[in-house]
């Protein structure tokens, strides 16, 4: 196994850092790998901001659910689909392209683009013996989020990323096992073979959990969705993401 494969396969969300903050090397290194993403047709389409000021982090922890490591870690990076930057290239060309940026296809291609170049900076972050994790929380409140950062139209924050020196080893929550996830030739329909891996995959986490808690949760996998998904969180989204001149057409 290489270092690569060791480091994506060693993942694990870090909620408890040092109070040591990064150097600037460090975060020059994990913004760069971040950029070198492949991106939809070299659009290059997100911005990242780097959140060092303490207040503006206290606020940030508290409009992220208060979520305390979104405070107190060693830099807080802040993911945004941006098609801000084609907004002004329409203006230096001459070209009315808002009907490009405004639609389902290019949300998506920024969306995507965003998440590839953070999942690069995770692993950077993580290869260089830090931890991170992602905080969709930043959703949670949009609106003031949006006016803390001064974040303008076009831009959509889409979840920050904390990083730091872990205070603790922590444990590593086990995945739907490799068949569930991976198709051959064609998708499999099969609802019966769905629900036989799901109990496959519920007697796994079942076991992690007891573990990792001594006995005391006891809790599955499909329980544990179907009690998120039974109660739709954020259903603003839409909304705030047309008023940001996103997903119009
Ligand atoms: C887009 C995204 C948003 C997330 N938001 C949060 C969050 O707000 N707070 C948090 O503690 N963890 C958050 N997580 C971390 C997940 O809970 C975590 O990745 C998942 O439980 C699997 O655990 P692991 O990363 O330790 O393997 C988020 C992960 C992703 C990919």
């Amino acid at each position: 196994m290489n270092n690569i494969i060791e480091t994506i396969l060693n993942h694990r969300s870090i909620r408890q850092y040092e109070d040591r903050p990064l150097t600037e090397e460090q975060i020059n290194t994990i913004v760069t790998c971040a950029q070198a993403a492949s991106t939809s047709s070299y659009i290059q389409a997100y911005s990242i901001i780097g959140i060092t000021d303490k207040e503006t982090k206290r606020q940030l922890a508290q409009l992220c659910g208060n979520q305390p490591y979104v405070e107190t870690n060693g830099h807080l990076f802040v993911f945004c689909a941006d098609l801000h930057r084609h907004h002004v290239i329409g203006q230096m060309e001459g070209k009315d392209l808002s009907t490009s940026i405004e639609s389902t296809e290019k949300f998506m291609v920024t969306v995507i683009d965003a998440t590839l170049a953070a999942q690069n900076a995770a692993l950077a972050a993580e290869s260089m013996g830090l931890g991170i994790c992602y905080i969709g929380g930043l959703r949670n409140q949009l609106q003031a989020v949006t006016e803390l950062l001064h974040i303008p139209t076009h831009v959509m924050p889409l979840f920050a990323m904390t990083v730091g020196y872990p205070l603790h080893e922590s444990t590593q929550k086990p995945r739907l096992p490799l068949h569930h996830v991976y198709h051959q030739e064609k998708y499999n329909q099969d609802t019966k073979s769905y629900q036989q891996q799901l109990q496959e995959y519920n007697e796994i986490t079942a076991s992690y959990y007891q573990e990792r808690t001594q006995g005391e949760r006891t809790d599955t996998w499909t329980g544990q969705m179907a009690n998120m998904l039974s109660k739709p969180t954020r259903m603003n989204m839409k909304e705030f993401v047309e008023k940001q001149g996103l997903n119009k057409k």
